[in-house]
């Protein structure tokens, strides 16, 4: 469990891959006057995640690890994690799975944001599928991470209706900006703020 004890910010991590859009609202999310958390670390699989330069920008140390070499880029990352007293970690837009023996070491303490509403449409291409198979609403979701493929305790989901012209583009880019709100609300939310 998380728990926020007075006025003292939930020291963060967050995992990106790609471009960090989720990362950017986070990042906003944790400079607002009474956010709950300080985002300390970012770390990445990917040196062209564009998502780094935020780290940059904002000067919150990033890391960038391999994960051919899994096992050791893991036990890297704890070091980190430990060093820095990370809290909580937040995968957004996190493209590798994670493996048993790290989940133990921050056990609920991991969230995740995943672009359909969950059970539905794990793992990849969720947009593509949803239209393929004629939903009429797809969404986000954030929930606990477990040792399981997109199947931790689910914390909040937003719906969003999918139009008949949407494409898998379009559809994204909608569920995005919904993303961007819904993070900063479940971490408030498992805080219980
Ligand atoms: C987001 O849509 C996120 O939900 C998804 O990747 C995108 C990252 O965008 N995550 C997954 O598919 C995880 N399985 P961002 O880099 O702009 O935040």
């Amino acid at each position: 469990m998380v728990q926020s004890i007075g006025t003292k910010k939930i020291k963060c991590a967050v995992l990106i891959s790609g471009t960090g859009s989720n990362l950017k609202s986070l990042i906003q999310f944790s400079k607002k006057k009474n956010s709950p958390i300080s985002i300390e670390l970012i770390i990445s699989d990917n040196f062209k995640s564009k998502g780094l330069q935020l780290g940059k920008i904002y000067k919150i140390s990033n890391k960038v690890f391999n994960f051919k070499k899994k096992i050791v880029a893991e036990k890297k990352m704890i070091y980190e994690m430990k060093n820095k007293k990370i809290k909580l970690i937040c995968l957004a837009g996190f493209m590798k799975i994670l493996s048993k023996e790290f989940i133990k070491n921050f056990k609920g303490k991991i969230l995740n944001i995943h672009p359909s509403l969950l059970p539905k449409y794990k793992g990849l291409n969720t947009h593509q599928r949803a239209i393929l198979n004629k939903e009429k609403y797809s969404g986000c979701t954030v929930h606990f991470v477990n040792s399981k493929l997109d199947s931790g305790k689910i914390i909040l989901q937003k719906k969003v209706r999918i139009s008949n012209s949407d494409t898998a583009k379009s559809l994204a880019k909608k569920i995005l900006s919904q993303e961007h709100k819904l993070y900063p609300k479940a971490i408030r939310k498992i805080l219980n703020l």
